[in-house]
C-alpha cells in the first residue's frame, strides 16, 4: 500500500479507505489511487479485507443433494441476487447427511461469511449447529423446508395446497383408489404434501388403504391403485418406470402425478402432470431476504410462502373400467399402448 500511496501522491490511509470502502474519498484522489492500483497490478486481498471488517462478501449456501435437478434452479436464484450485490456464494452439498451439514455450517461460519442460506437435510437442527459454534450472529434463511422448531427466516412454497390440487385433479378424473409416495416425512415439505393429499381424500370421503401411503419406497399393491401421487418428480419417474416394467399403461391403467414440474416433465412419455414450484424464485427471494438481514434489517423473522401451480399433462386420465372394478391385474404385454419403449 505504501508504494501505491507514493505513486498516487496520497496518504496510506487514503489508499486503505479506497480499497476497503471504509470512508468517503474525494473523486479526484480516489481516481489517482485506482490509477496507481491498475498501473501497479495490485490485487487487494479479500481475505485480509474480511479479517479487518470481521466479515467477508461471501454467502454460504448448503443444499441437500446437488444431483437432484430441482436444486440448481434454487441456487441460480440465490447467485443472481448475490452477484448483483457483489457477494459471492460458497455452495456446499450435504448429501442429505445432517452431520455433514453440521460440519459445513461450522466451517462456513469460521470463514466469517456475511450470511447463510440452507435447504436443511432431514432431521437437521440448524439452530444447534449455529449455537454450538457461537455463530448465531450469522443471519440465516431456510429455503424449501425448515428444521423442527425453526423460528427464523424461511422461504417456502404452499406444499399442502399444491398436493391438494393435484389429488383433487385425480379425484375429478374419476379415481377412487389412490396411493401416495411421500418424501421423508421428517421433512416439513414432505409432511405438508402428505397432508394436502389426505385432505383431498377426506373431503371426497375416499378411504385410503394404509399400504397406499408409501414413504419413499415402492411395494407391489393389489388391488393396486388406479392413480399414484408422488411427492416429487424423481419419485414419479420411478413410478412411471415401474408401471412400464409391470406392463401398465399410463394413464390408461395407472395415472401418475408428481411435484416440482421439472423442465423435462414436459417431454416424458406421457408428459407428467406435476405441481410446479418456483425453484429460482425460492432462491432469489431467500437471497433478497438474507441481504436485508446483512444490511441490518432487525424486523421479526419472516416466513414467505410462494404459490404452486398444477401443470395438467398426459400422465393423468380417467381410470380404465377393467382396473376400476378392483381386479387391478396388470394388462398383458400385448395390450400395451406401445408407449415409451
Ligand atoms: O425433488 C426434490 C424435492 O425436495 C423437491 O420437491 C423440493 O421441494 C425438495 O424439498
Amino acid at each position: 500500500m505504501r508504494q501505491i500511496a507514493e505513486r498516487a501522491d496520497v496518504s496510506i490511509g487514503t489508499v486503505s479507505h479506497v480499497i476497503n470502502e471504509t470512508a468517503a474519498v474525494r473523486p479526484k484522489l480516489r481516481e489517482r489511487v485506482l490509477d496507481a492500483i491498475r498501473s501497479m497490478g495490485y490485487q487487494p486481498s479479500a481475505l485480509a479485507q474480511g479479517l479487518r471488517r470481521n466479515r467477508t462478501n461471501m454467502l454460504g449456501m448448503v443444499i441437500p443433494d446437488i444431483t437432484n435437478p430441482f436444486f440448481p434452479g434454487v441456487v441460480r436464484g440465490v447467485e443472481d441476487v448475490a452477484y448483483k450485490r457483489s457477494f459471492r456464494v460458497i455452495l456446499c452439498n450435504a448429501d442429505n447427511d445432517p452431520s455433514k451439514e453440521a460440519s459445513y455450517v461450522r466451517e462456513l461460519c469460521s470463514y466469517h461469511i456475511a450470511g447463510l442460506l440452507i435447504i436443511p437435510a432431514a432431521g437437521a437442527d440448524i439452530g444447534r449447529h449455529l449455537r454450538a459454534y457461537g455463530s448465531a450472529s450469522v443471519p440465516v434463511v431456510c429455503i424449501d423446508r425448515v428444521p423442527d422448531g425453526w423460528t427464523g427466516d424461511a422461504v417456502l412454497v404452499a406444499n399442502a395446497e399444491g398436493a391438494y390440487q393435484a389429488t383433487c385433479h385425480l379425484i375429478q378424473m374419476g379415481h377412487r383408489r389412490l396411493a401416495v409416495i411421500s418424501g421423508p416425512l421428517k421433512l416439513t415439505n414432505a409432511a405438508e404434501r402428505l397432508k394436502g393429499f389426505t385432505r383431498a381424500l377426506n373431503e371426497a370421503h375416499i378411504q385410503i388403504e394404509p399400504e397406499f401411503v408409501q414413504e419413499a419406497s415402492f411395494d407391489t399393491m393389489l388391488p393396486r391403485p388406479t392413480a399414484i401421487f408422488a411427492c416429487n418428480d424423481l419419485m414419479a419417474f420411478g413410478v412411471l418406470q415401474a408401471a412400464r416394467e409391470l406392463n401398465l399403461r399410463c394413464p390408461e391403467d395407472l395415472s401418475i402425478a408428481g411435484f416440482d414440474s421439472l423442465e423435462f416433465t414436459k417431454f416424458t412419455d406421457p408428459s407428467l402432470t406435476s405441481v410446479y414450484q418456483p425453484g429460482y424464485q425460492l432462491g432469489a427471494t431467500a437471497a433478497r431476504l438474507l441481504m436485508q438481514r446483512v444490511d441490518g434489517l432487525r424486523s421479526a423473522p419472516k416466513k414467505v410462502l410462494l404459490p404452486t401451480e398444477l401443470n395438467k399433462r398426459n400422465s393423468v386420465g380417467p381410470p380404465h373400467a377393467a382396473v376400476q372394478d378392483g381386479s387391478g391385474r396388470p394388462m398383458s404385454a400385448g395390450k400395451r399402448s406401445g408407449r415409451g419403449k
